[in-house]
């Protein structure tokens, strides 16, 4: 028998502070203790910074400490509703700790110089912005980064960002977004690294050192944010903003690790995300700032609001914006992103005694402690050479960098018959409203990316291929038809041209080319708007008459190469079926229309595998492999009616998590363990030898799972713990060994202890989540 403590007292007290007036619970709310044995202590402070603010702080004014806690937003290019007022007027006030949406380092020198020349105590600003996927050289969104399963070019990608966005003024980034989503609705499942705990934990901390490196104050690292603490992506429904209502199980064990791997990996700063958490806002829940993010995580940087989030905390029903601000400040948030909360509401709240000074003092030191670690009280132009963005945005090894990471990215989703990779000759007829788009390769989030220097599929064929093809060219249908989404996605950026042409003319039109073609390369998708913040969708098939025009373009009988752009996973059973190739090529950067093409002629063999699951509909989402039992699994029983399943679709995704093809073929040996029992303490081996078994070099994700059979609570049917992704040429075996630690056996209990329960496991490797070989152990007492 397995043990269960202190988690239910842990209920007991969320429930406890349901019926306390508002007063009461600006006090009382959020007080309970983690209940959790897995304490990471906070890294020791350098002496010498400790000195520095403590002695700066000892000559502020209430008024500049509070000052020191904004973050104003300059007028261009906001997500928000808000954007803060006479920000140079407020900066000379010292009533502002850090600016975002302004780059170039004249435009932070200009403001750099405000700050430090016309404030009492000098001192210096932060300059924020939403580098998400590259700054000025955009690279593939982050969740098509994560497709890669390559933590080398994940890391380089930030390492490129920093650079750019160093040279560009800019010292602190709104980025890695950590946050594990499994329901291909929400449209922010574009913006991070899929559904899975352990790989979103590989990439939060190659994110976080490619923008970090080593040291803070060089001029060309920037300070990370790790976003959204917590369970942003969890929303209700997919629903952006939505709720988030989950078991402290859950949630350690499946949600919380790469935020966690952030923070080991020293993360900077933290955003606070818009959702509540088992009833209370992230932004004010004590709790969540600072019990498990600092008593127990060890987090020592500052929190940062998410857009105007401590506002939003009046419309979740925490009473008015001052009382919102004093929740906030208490649950230990640092800084107001652009609501002014603080800057209205926390001096008269520090003279009612609703909150103390030294609470105050807390926040502002955090701040001031990253500006020291920025290096900026020692050169606060350290960021704003304006020699470097001409060396440094945008130079040929970046530009070929995202063009690589762009094609190892890929997913080969479908082959048959061989159909790719195309011959460079003949002529193909390359259709579809994504196939000439510039602005959708940047994906969304590409905040200072040019869609204008984008390369477009149909020019990077032409690149690639030069005057060895013809390309004939229909558009075939527009993006969506609905009137409404189209208003909407070009009132945000959208850049969307619309076709006045009837659906069926263009249909016509892209049949009769398809008719004079050799091959159908027909290029179809989302638009970018349609991924991203408030962007979820209810329907996740291919939007708009994409699908009536590859149903015409079949009928034509010629091969049909889907190319899929888009930011979510899609249902996609008719192409499934039908096409006789599908490539994944998300929203690819930059150089998206040169990488795709080097794919689709066989310049580079796809190697990319799926981080999120496919479902066959959408009625099957939240769909994610990594799933507990129910006690009436399904295994195929048609008649039996008491299973877990739906009547109209199996339970199966349409690709599983993990998947992905290459033009080459890779055969597996048997897998060996090097022993079948275990002590708790011990770890063990297991071996497989991967051949490359078809003609051409490739790479291959090697995969591997774990179930523990039998917990204290129940456990997933599988959950990754390891994978290596080799390169191998034609007719080359490796051997792949993976060591299984007692680390990777240990989960959350139910009393949220850190443990490996000794007992029998089973592991398998493979290609991905379903087809995998198995092998047993037990772990002994
Ligand atoms: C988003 C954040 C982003 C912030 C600043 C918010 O709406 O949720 O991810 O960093 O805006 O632009």
């Amino acid at each position: 028998m397995k043990k269960i403590s202190t988690a239910l007292l842990f209920f007991l007290c969320l429930g406890c502070s349901q019926n306390v007036t508002q007063q009461e619970r600006t006090t009382t709310t959020n007080t309970s203790t983690p209940p959790t044995t897995t304490a990471s202590a906070a890294p020791a402070k350098d002496p010498e910074m400790d000195r520095f603010v403590s002695d700066l702080l000892a000559k502020m004014t209430l008024e500049e400490k509070i000052g020191q806690l904004n973050l104003a937003a300059i007028g261009f290019d906001v997500t928000g509703p808000v954007v803060s007022e006479n920000v140079d007027e407020n900066i000379r006030k010292g009533n502002v700790g850090g600016v975002f949406n302004t780059f170039t380092p004249v435009a932070a020198r200009k403001l750099q110089e405000f700050a430090v020349n016309n404030t009492r105590l000098k001192i210096p600003l932060l300059f924020g912005y939403d580098v998400i996927h590259g700054h000025r050289t955009i690279f593939p969104i982050p969740l098509a980064l994560s497709t890669s399963w390559d933590m080398n070019v994940i890391e380089q990608s930030a390492r490129i960002a920093a650079e750019e966005a160093s040279a560009d003024g800019l010292n602190w980034v709104f980025s890695p977004m950590v946050d594990i989503a499994r329901d291909a609705r929400w449209g922010r499942i574009s913006e991070g690294a899929g559904e899975d705990p352990y790989l979103g934990s590989e990439v939060a901390k190659a994110m976080v050192r490619g923008y970090q490196g080593d040291d803070l104050a060089s001029s060309n690292t920037v300070m990370a944010c790790l976003k959204h603490f917590a369970l942003y992506g969890a929303a209700e429904a997919g629903r952006d903003y939505g709720t988030t209502d989950m078991s402290l199980q859950r949630m350690y064990n499946e949600y919380m690790p790469p935020y966690k791997a952030a923070i080991d990996a020293g993360v900077g700063s933290v955003m606070t995300s818009f959702n509540d958490i088992n009833g209370i806002p992230a932004t004010g829940n004590r709790w969540l700032m600072t019990e498990l993010l600092r008593d127990t995580y060890g987090f020592d940087g500052f929190v940062v609001t998410d857009y105007t989030a401590i506002n939003e905390m009046v419309a979740h029903g925490m009473g008015t914006e001052a009382e919102a601000g004093e929740l906030a400040l208490k649950a230990g948030t640092d800084m107001d992103m652009v609501g002014e909360v603080f800057l209205k509401h926390l001096g008269k709240s520090v003279k009612d005694g609703k909150v103390t000074e030294a609470e105050v003092d807390l926040a502002c030191r955090r701040i001031l402690e990253a500006k020291y670690k920025l290096g900026l009280f020692e050169d606060p132009y350290r960021y704003t050479d304006e020699a470097r963005p001409a060396a440094t945005i945008m130079k040929p090894e970046f530009i070929e960098a995202s063009r690589d990471i762009a094609r190892k990215s890929m997913v080969l989703l479908k082959n048959s018959k061989n159909t790719l990779p195309l011959q460079q000759r003949g002529s193909i007829a390359l259709i579809g409203p994504l196939a000439n788009r510039q602005r959708e390769m940047i994906g969304n989030w590409s905040a200072a990316g040019d869609w204008k220097q984008a390369v477009s599929l149909e020019q990077g064929i032409r690149n690639v291929v030069g005057n060895k093809v013809k390309i004939n060219y229909a558009k075939g249908a527009n993006i969506a038809d609905d009137e409404q989404m189209l208003k909407r996605l070009n009132a945000h950026g959208g850049e969307l041209d619309i076709d006045s042409r009837s659906s069926e003319t263009m249909i016509q039109e892209a049949v009769r080319v398809a008719r004079s073609s050799d091959v159908i390369v027909a290029v179809v998708g989302e638009s970018q708007g349609m991924t991203g913040e408030a962007a979820s969708r209810a329907d996740i098939t291919l939007p708009g008459q994409q699908l009536e025009l590859l149903k015409a373009l079949k009928k034509t009988g010629k091969p049909l190469v889907v190319v899929l752009m888009n930011g979510r996973p899609l249902a996609l059973q008719w192409e499934e079926q039908n096409a006789d190739a599908i490539l994944e090529t998300w929203f690819a950067g930059t150089q998206g229309g040169n990488a795709i093409a080097d794919v689709l002629f066989g310049l580079y063999n796809p190697s990319g595998k799926l981080t999120t699951t496919f479902p066959q509909v959408v009625g099957q989402v939240p769909l994610f492999y990594n799933h507990k039992n129910t006690g009436r699994p399904f295994g195929g029983e048609l008649l039996d009616k008491y299973k877990s399943r739906y009547l109209d679709v199996t339970n199966e995704p349409l690709y599983p998590f993990g998947f992905g093809l290459s033009y080459t073929t890779f055969s597996y040996g048997t897998l060996q363990i090097s022993k079948t029992t275990i002590s708790p303490t011990e770890s063990l081996e297991v071996r497989v030898e991967v051949r490359n078994s078809g003609s051409y070099d490739g790479e291959e994700v090697v995969q591997l799972y774990i179930q523990d059979l039998v917990g204290s609570i129940s456990r997933p049917v599988k959950e990754l713990k390891n994978f290596q992704k080799i390169a191998l040429k034609k007719g080359e075996a490796r051997t792949v060994t993976f060591t299984i630690t007692p680390g990777d056996l240990k989960f959350y209990n139910y009393a949220l202890e850190h443990v490996l329960e000794p007992g029998d496991f089973k592991v398998f490797v493979g290609t991905n989540s379903r087809d995998v070989q198995e092998v047993a152990f037990r772990v002994q007492e």
